[in-house]
């Protein structure tokens, strides 16, 4: 449930499965993640996917993926009893903020996707982090932003970005600047961002022809009302990014080792 990967320039030709999985794996190159990983926090993880990967790719890893959602929790349960990682990685149907670092001990790595621009205090949720990782440990977040201000988002820019957050139910999106000056005031150190719009930027087309191809329309109209109305976002995902009016921002920050 994120967005693919298709080389830093866009231009490279994947399929569009295996570029969400490429996203996964770049993100961990660029984020600097512990190469020995042993406990993960999925913040916001959908059905698990990242999570599962990070559980395949490191055999001693344990893994914690939240979401909001129960029916997301269920599912990825069992795909992760299905995929032999039940036992190392549980998801819960719970809501990041209310995670006590205290009572849940801490993890070395925190992975974030595609999931911080449904939480709007990106303050909060950098000091919520930080408190969440042990000394020296990552976080590595890919979230919608709008695109750097000054020059103020145009009147066009707000029409775009406005219907994109009533489409999928967001809060007003921040830039990249933003996040990163969000990660330095909470006290992590070595943050780094980056805006990868221009690799993501094929995914929309994919994923529209998916949705014009009368083979998934079953598949469609069983995900409901809402789902079509996400469907019917992809447009304006496509011309956000053409405008520029939305960014793909990447960000990696360390905890302090002590
Ligand atoms: C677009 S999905 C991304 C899922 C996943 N990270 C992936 O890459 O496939 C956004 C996810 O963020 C979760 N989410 C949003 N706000 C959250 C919160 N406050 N606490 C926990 N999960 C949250 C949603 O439930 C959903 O699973």
């Amino acid at each position: 449930m994120h967005h693919g990967y298709y080389g830093p320039d866009g231009k490279r030709k994947v399929e569009h499965r295996q570029a969400q999985l490429d996203m996964i794996e770049a993100m961990l190159e660029w984020g600097q993640a512990p190469t020995r990983l042993q406990r993960f926090l999925d913040a916001g993880c959908g059905v698990g996917g990242s999570s599962r990967y990070l559980a395949l790719k490191h055999p001693e890893a344990r893994g914690l993926g939240l979401t909001l959602s129960p029916v997301q929790a269920r599912n990825g349960q069992r795909y992760n009893q299905e995929a032999g990682v039940g036992d190392r990685v549980e998801i819960r149907a719970q809501d990041v903020f209310s995670l006590d670092p205290a009572a849940e001990g801490t993890f070395d790595l925190v992975w974030s996707m595609e999931s911080a621009e449904h939480m709007a205090d990106k303050e909060a949720l950098m000091e919520l982090f930080l408190a969440m990782l042990r000394p020296g440990g990552q976080l590595i977040m890919a979230t919608w932003c709008h695109r750097p201000v000054p020059p103020a988002l145009t009147e066009d820019d707000q029409r775009v970005l406005g219907k994109i957050g009533e489409l999928y139910h967001l809060p007003p999106l921040v830039s990249v600047p933003d996040l990163k000056a969000a990660a330095l005031k909470a006290g992590f150190t070595n943050v780094a961002t980056d805006d990868w719009s221009a690799a993501v930027e094929p995914f929309w087309g994919a994923v529209i022809s998916s949705g014009l191809d009368p083979r998934n329309w079953p598949g469609l109209i069983r995900a409901g009302a809402s789902t079509i109305k996400g469907a019917w976002a992809m447009k304006y995902m496509k011309e956000g990014f053409r405008s520029g009016a939305i960014r793909y921002g990447v960000l990696h920050a360390t905890k302090p080792a002590i």
